[in-house]
């Protein structure tokens, strides 16, 4: 048995089986490239599905991190810290939001906008005006409230009754929408550009609407931008792309660089929606995290970064539309959705690995969330093994 086949029959016997692992023990990382047990490298081209956004173990950020687990690790939320209080300011000051509430991930940030919205009509309109508009292929996360937002059935199963209160509206169907936008509704929850449910982005006519119909009925909008945000697309916010800017805006994965954090942003519209004892987290805004955001914050924000992220993105497109088995290339950026004409998405995404590549799919495409630090190089390598595989 090699030591990739002894940690996985190790990790088996004890972690529950809720994901379809690959093969695959990761033993270490540097920049965009890892190692697994046995020694064999991966370039990665999925930047742990969106977090390691600088890459694995970037100098500055480590350097941040490893000073803060040396400085205070944690602690309450019932006390103040200034890196939390610098992390905020930096944070609002690049999104121009004005409150945040801090999580660890991206359900409990959607699970945070949820109540927010629902607390906001209750303490303006009182009981009644609960209903949450979702959009069809639309993915939230795996909590409770976040799987009952989710508008795909397929992951409405099992885990009965889901919430009440989510009412879905197909995307880029404004008809459906002006259908269902009554006075029960408090808020549309939606992702500028759907990941899970196959990178798709949403019409600039559909998101329009969604934006005007809702400000004509206060009705607040929230945007998910658990995966597209953070420069993800190109712009720190995928919203900008739209021109909007939501009345609340999700963020997580790649926002600590690879450690937990969920923040919820918000305007001042719901800055006093909260008040104390309405909502917490114990590990919310760990200082660790605010200072892997704090270095992801420089890097993301700092001149000509946004620029070489969309250059790149240009880059892959360009390769992959040669390759005669690309049907389409969707998405932003570097979330790259890249629709096959025969090949199934998850066969392409098992022979990268086993040729040194990492790569994610979503629904029936191929997906790339590259780290935005990836060199020209590293994408050389990577499309040079992608597209071989797809041209086989
Ligand atoms: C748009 C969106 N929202 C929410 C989530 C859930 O995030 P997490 O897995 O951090 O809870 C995801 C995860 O893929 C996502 O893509």
């Amino acid at each position: 048995m090699n030591s990739n086949e002894k940690t996985i029959e190790k990790f088996d016997k004890h972690v529950m089986h809720s994901y379809g692992r690959y093969p695959l023990a990761m033993k270490q990382g540097q920049g965009r490239r890892c190692t697994d047990e046995s020694g064999k490298a991966y370039i990665d081209l999925g930047s742990g599905i969106g977090t390691n956004s600088l890459g694995y173990c970037d100098e500055k950020w480590a350097d941040a991190v490893c000073a803060q687990v040396r400085t205070l690790q944690h602690n309450s939320n019932y006390y103040y810290t200034e890196i939390q209080a610098e992390f905020a300011e930096r944070l609002c000051e690049t999104t121009g939001y004005t409150d945040l509430f801090f999580g660890n991930s991206g359900a409990e940030a959607n699970e945070c906008a949820i109540k927010l919205a629902r607390k906001y009509s209750f303490d303006k309109y009182g009981k009644g005006r609960h209903n949450i508009i979702t959009l069809v292929n639309s993915f939230h996360g795996r909590t409770m409230a976040t799987l009952s937002a989710t508008g795909q059935d397929v992951f409405h199963n099992y885990f009965f009754p889901f919430l009440e209160g989510f009412i879905n509206v197909t995307a880029n169907d404004i008809e459906d929408l002006k259908s269902k936008l009554d006075d029960t509704v408090c808020a549309v929850m939606m992702e500028y550009v759907q990941g899970e449910g196959g990178v798709v982005a949403l019409d600039k006519e559909f998101v329009d609407a969604v934006f005007d119909l809702c400000a004509e009925k206060d009705i607040l909008v929230i945007a998910d931008e658990v995966q597209t945000g953070v420069g993800r697309t190109g712009k720190f916010l995928a919203g900008e792309w739209y021109g909007r800017k939501a009345d609340i805006t999700t963020l997580a994965k790649g926002i600590a660089g690879g450690i937990p954090m969920g923040v919820c942003l918000s305007g001042e519209k719901c800055s006093k929606t909260f008040t104390p004892g309405t909502h917490g987290s114990t590990f919310g805004g760990n200082p660790i995290a605010c200072a892997g955001g704090l270095a992801v914050l420089d890097r993301v924000t700092s001149e000509g970064f946004l620029d070489e992220v969309l250059k790149k993105a240009d880059y892959i497109k360009s390769k992959l539309e040669k390759c005669s088995e690309v049907v389409s290339v969707t998405g932003k950026g570097l979330m790259i959705g890249i629709e096959l004409k025969e090949k199934k998405a998850s066969d392409v995404a098992a022979k990268a690995l086993e040729n040194g590549l990492l790569v994610l799919t979503a629904k029936t495409k191929v997906r790339l969330l590259p780290p935005l630090t990836v060199s020209y190089d590293e994408l050389d390598e990577g499309m040079e093994i992608l597209t071989g595989i797809l041209e086989e």
